[in-house]
């Protein structure tokens, strides 16, 4: 069956093998076979729907319409660091719109005449689950809490001087973050090395690389 992506790297071939035998019922691997064809493609092309379709025995469709419910899954390609700002309402109520607009003039700003900037996107999303650390911003899908317009406009700088291999979520609270909703706990060491959320199990951070 994984014939019919033979056209993926090995790698990625060896995720959607090891994702299919878990799972009893093939359609049930939908969600994770996307995210391997987001690492394939970049982002989840119709090519790319076609593939899992023929994967798990459903149409395009189908696949189509949890690709599209989903926002996590893109539908275009996105830069090396995709910017989320939560603006929904404990964000909104502390200045999220504020971050937001420093984020986008800056990014705006910063596109060639073509219109392109490839390494930064931006983005508005819904509560991040770190309302006690308002206003929330994720830099691929690694968390900063309590940011302002000017430190959001700082960590814009810092991507573009430095082109960070990899974000992490720690390093990135010390520099533009403020007060936060709890303490995490443990750091987590891994980070991300792409505009993908890093799962480990199905291969990730700087192993997809
Ligand atoms: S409302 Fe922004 S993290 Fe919850």
């Amino acid at each position: 069956m994984t014939t019919v992506i033979a056209h993926w790297s090995h790698d990625n071939r060896k995720r959607a093998e090891s994702i299919l035998a878990s799972y009893p019922e093939r359609r049930s691997a939908i969600m994770p076979l996307l995210y391997v064809a987001s690492l394939e493609h970049d982002y989840v092309t119709s090519d790319a729907m076609r593939d899992v379709a023929a994967l798990i025995g459903i149409t395009p469709v189908q696949v189509q319409s949890v690709a599209s419910f989903y926002t996590m899954f893109k539908r275009s390609r996105v830069g090396d660091y995709l910017v989320s700002v939560c603006t929904s309402i404990s964000c909104y109520l502390v200045g999220a719109d504020d971050v937001l607009s420093a984020v986008e003039n800056l990014v705006e700003g910063g596109r060639d005449d073509a219109g392109e900037d490839a390494s930064i996107s931006v983005e508005h999303v819904e509560c991040l689950g770190a309302c006690g650390g308002a206003p929330a911003v994720q830099v691929n899908y690694e968390l900063i809490e309590g940011v302002t317009p000017e430190k959001a406009e700082a960590l814009i700088g810092w991507l573009r001087a430095t082109s960070p291999e990899v974000v992490l979520a720690d390093e990135m609270q010390q520099l533009f973050g403020g007060r936060r909703s709890f303490d995490w706990g443990p750091s987590e060491a891994e980070g991300a090395t792409r505009p993908l959320p890093a799962f480990g199990p199905y291969g990730s951070a700087r192993e997809c690389r």
